[in-house]
């Protein structure tokens, strides 16, 4: 693990974990989002690694990180109009883009699918790995497969720790949740997940929006098991303070212990952790609230849901799949 400034990376270190992923090697760092756990994006071979080391299903194809939409011609068979007008918009950022994928990335990457995910972060870091590595750099989220991704170094650690070669420790993303993916293979875009950027945000550059995988084909995001983004802890969601109260109450007379997200504050209670009223605090938030309830070893987790409004997609999104049954 090396510390690196994530304002200002230092070349030496940035140069050593180039180094590592032009070997085929495995290396973590931090994004805007959440911490990826990075290969060579055109070496078979090492996304294979990726796969292992997450143990992830082959049937989930991983994200191609570049360093600007100059590169996208490298990974993508050709660049949509629409994924031009809203990359001017977002890139960098937290926007991933699904393609019709270039012959140089291998099936790996894609899960055998016709269409690659191409995404160009706004990390420093990340960007400078990426140019220091010169290759697209493939990286799903640094966690085992359906856990909670990671925000934090120690996040990583928890989960990946004798698993890979190298972890560059930027200190907390500000971002908090995965980039919002949009399928734009077909005439209207379509949201896959999602993220920080919100269906609104995108339908103000691009017009309407198609929002969810559609049956078969190539919308179809293998990754949205339902099962995904969990921690360890059950976790309960509750329409209202109110109810999450009532049910906290039901609890302790089972002798469980209890953590608690409430939605803004509320009297005083034993583990409650009033969670922000504005969805890009919310998000910059979660993970490392629902990593340190894992931590602190409680039996259940509640979560009062926030408003069901398009600000809030992402959110929801993730606290539904963190409370979804195994
Ligand atoms: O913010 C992020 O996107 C982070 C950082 C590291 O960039 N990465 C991330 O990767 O969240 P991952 O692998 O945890 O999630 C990628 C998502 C999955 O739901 C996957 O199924 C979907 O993108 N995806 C990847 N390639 C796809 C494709 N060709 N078609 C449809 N969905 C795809
Ligand atoms: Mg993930």
């Amino acid at each position: 693990m090396l510390k690196v400034d994530p304002f200002d990376p230092a070349p030496d270190v940035i140069h050593r974990a180039a180094d590592v992923i032009r070997a085929g090697g495995l290396v973590a760092f931090p994004t805007e989002t959440v911490y990826g756990l990075g290969a060579n994006g055109l070496d078979a071979g090492a996304v294979a690694r990726i796969f292992e080391a997450k143990g992830r299903p082959a049937t989930n194809p991983v994200i191609l990180h570049v360093y600007d939409g100059s590169r996208v011609l490298n990974v993508a068979a050709n660049w949509p109009a629409t994924a031009d007008a809203l990359a001017a918009r977002f890139w960098p950022g937290p926007l991933t883009f699904v393609v019709p994928k270039a012959p140089p990335v291998p099936t790996v990457a894609t899960a055998g699918g016709p269409t690659v995910a191409v995404r160009c972060p706004n990390h420093p870091v990340a960007r400078a790995l990426i140019r220091a590595a010169g290759v697209p750099i493939a990286a799903p989220s640094a966690n085992r497969s359906t856990e909670l991704s990671p925000t934090r170094a120690e996040h990583v650690l928890k989960s990946l720790n004798g698993r890979i070669d190298m972890l560059l420790d930027g200190g907390p993303c500000s971002g908090g949740i995965e980039s919002t993916v949009v399928d734009v293979t077909g005439e209207i875009p379509r949201v896959l997940r999602p993220g920080l950027i919100s269906v609104p945000m995108l339908e103000e550059v691009c017009g309407r929006v198609e929002i969810g995988a559609k049956d078969g084909g190539v919308s179809r995001s293998p990754g949205q098991m339902a099962k995904h983004y969990s921690p360890r802890t059950p976790v309960v969601l509750c329409r209202s303070n109110d109810e999450a109260l009532a049910l906290g109450t039901e609890f302790s007379r089972r002798e469980w212990s209890w953590g608690w997200l409430s939605f803004g504050e509320v009297t005083e209670e034993a583990a409650v952790v009033p969670m922000p009223a504005d969805p890009e605090s919310y998000a910059a938030q979660l993970y490392r609230e629902l990593h340190t309830f894992d931590e602190v070893d409680i039996d259940r987790i509640l979560v009062t849901l926030p408003p069901d409004t398009p600000e809030w997609a992402a959110v929801r999104d993730r606290l539904t799949r963190a409370a979804a049954p195994g």
